[in-house]
């Protein structure tokens, strides 16, 4: 691979693609990052003030289900590679909107493989386009002794996992079709800093915070397999440059929690954190309307990416967790920010 190569990474300023720049732009200085995020609710850029003003990164505002300006994009940076995360990425908000899913996780998807292809013709040497997936394309486990394996079926059971699903099989075809070089890589719940908090951890630390109610769906009983979004940008980095054309690697911990053990856990922390009495956030759980099809356990195998290209997760979970807490007890300002709507005024301040 091209040591001096320039990358879009699209939906950069959201939670896990913030991680993924950094990553990109410190470790690798020789790197040209181009940053293309549309700065819808999820997008924030004060995830990137530490890194904003480094000499290999750029910031460009756009939208991928542009077609025509997608492909100026292409025309302007001569990108030897893509790293693909923009997407709606909330289950209960493709309940309420399908159509925003459909938009930006299928026609967006399409817009950049178009896009790759006519800009590097039938020249895909040193070329690769990697697709940032999920392991909801593969839907619910009820077996325990099973777990999503890369030759799992697809099962997508919600309109975010059927949207992710389908932009999965574009991938793939264009793969088989037109001979793009590609990856894919579908992994199981993040968490960790900049998590928008709409998403059960940051959205039950915020609630402890502020001693508000702690909405459990149905009984709690579903199971997430979680892993710290640092740990999901490594695996980015080592299958962009190890992984194998045309191929896919599940991502995951094995760190399997049902909803109600980990909302008990993290009250446990933040009890501490806050200094309250053990026992005192346990009070705020408040079983609610369960979500429409939701699924039961999500459980990854992530085998062939630790045998093969040697990954590992970092962290312990109740480290991770901890981590994850202290990280928004000490960037109040952040969440304030992020729940007042303030953040959304940062591009006009630092771009315009
Ligand atoms: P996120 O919602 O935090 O961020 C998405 C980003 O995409 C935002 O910055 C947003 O502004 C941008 N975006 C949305 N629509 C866009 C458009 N039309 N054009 C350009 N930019 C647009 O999402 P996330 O949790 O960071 O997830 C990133 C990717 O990883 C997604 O593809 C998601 O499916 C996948 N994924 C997420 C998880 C998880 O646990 N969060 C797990 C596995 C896979
Ligand atoms: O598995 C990977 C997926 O994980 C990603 O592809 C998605 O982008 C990401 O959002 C996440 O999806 P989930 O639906 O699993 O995450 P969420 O944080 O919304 O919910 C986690 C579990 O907690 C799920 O079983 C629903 C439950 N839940 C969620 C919320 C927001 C609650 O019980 N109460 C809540 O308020």
């Amino acid at each position: 691979m091209d040591s001096n190569q320039t990358i879009l990474i699209t939906g950069g300023a959201g939670f896990i693609g913030s991680h993924v720049v950094r990553l990109f732009v410190t470790k690798y200085p020789n790197y040209q990052i181009v940053n293309l995020d549309k700065l819808t609710y999820a997008g924030n850029l004060e995830n990137l003030t530490d890194i904003e003003k480094s000499p290999n990164y750029t910031f460009e505002h756009g939208d991928i289900t542009d077609a025509a300006y997608i492909n100026s994009l292409f025309e302007k940076y001569n990108f030897s590679g893509v790293i693909h995360l923009a997407a709606e990425s909330h289950v209960d908000r493709s309940i309420t909107n399908p159509m925003e899913f459909v938009m930006t996780n299928v026609i967006g998807t399409v817009n950049l493989l178009n896009a790759a292809k006519n800009a590097w013709k039938s020249d895909f040497s040193g070329k690769r386009f990697y697709h940032v997936s999920t392991d909801e394309v593969y839907g619910e486990l009820h077996n325990p002794e099973e777990f999503f394996l890369e030759t799992t079926s697809y099962d997508p059971r919600s309109p975010y996992s059927a949207s992710k699903a389908s932009s999965d099989h574009f991938v793939r075809a264009y793969h088989n079709t037109y001979k793009l070089p590609v990856v894919i890589s579908n992994c199981s719940n993040n968490y960790g800093p900049n998590h928008f908090p709409e998403k059960l951890i940051p959205l039950m630390i915020n609630n402890i915070m502020h001693n508000r109610p702690l909405p459990v769906y149905g009984k709690g009983e579903n199971v997430r397999d979680w892993l710290f979004v640092k740990d999901h940008a490594r695996a980015i980095d080592v299958i962009y440059h190890n992984g194998g054309n045309g191929e896919t690697y599940n991502i995951g911990g094995f760190n399997e929690w049902k909803n109600i053990d980990l909302v008990h856990l993290l009250c446990k922390i933040m009890d501490e954190k806050l200094g309250r009495p053990e026992g005192t956030s346990v009070k705020l759980i408040t079983y609610v309307t369960d979500r429409a099809g939701h699924d039961l356990r999500y459980a990854i195998d992530a085998n062939k990416l630790m045998k093969e290209l040697g990954w590992e997760p970092s962290l312990q979970f109740e480290e991770g967790l901890t981590q994850t807490v202290e990280w928004y007890l000490a960037n109040k300002e952040w969440l304030q920010n992020v729940t007042s709507g303030d953040y959304t005024k940062y591009y006009e301040k630092m771009y315009k």
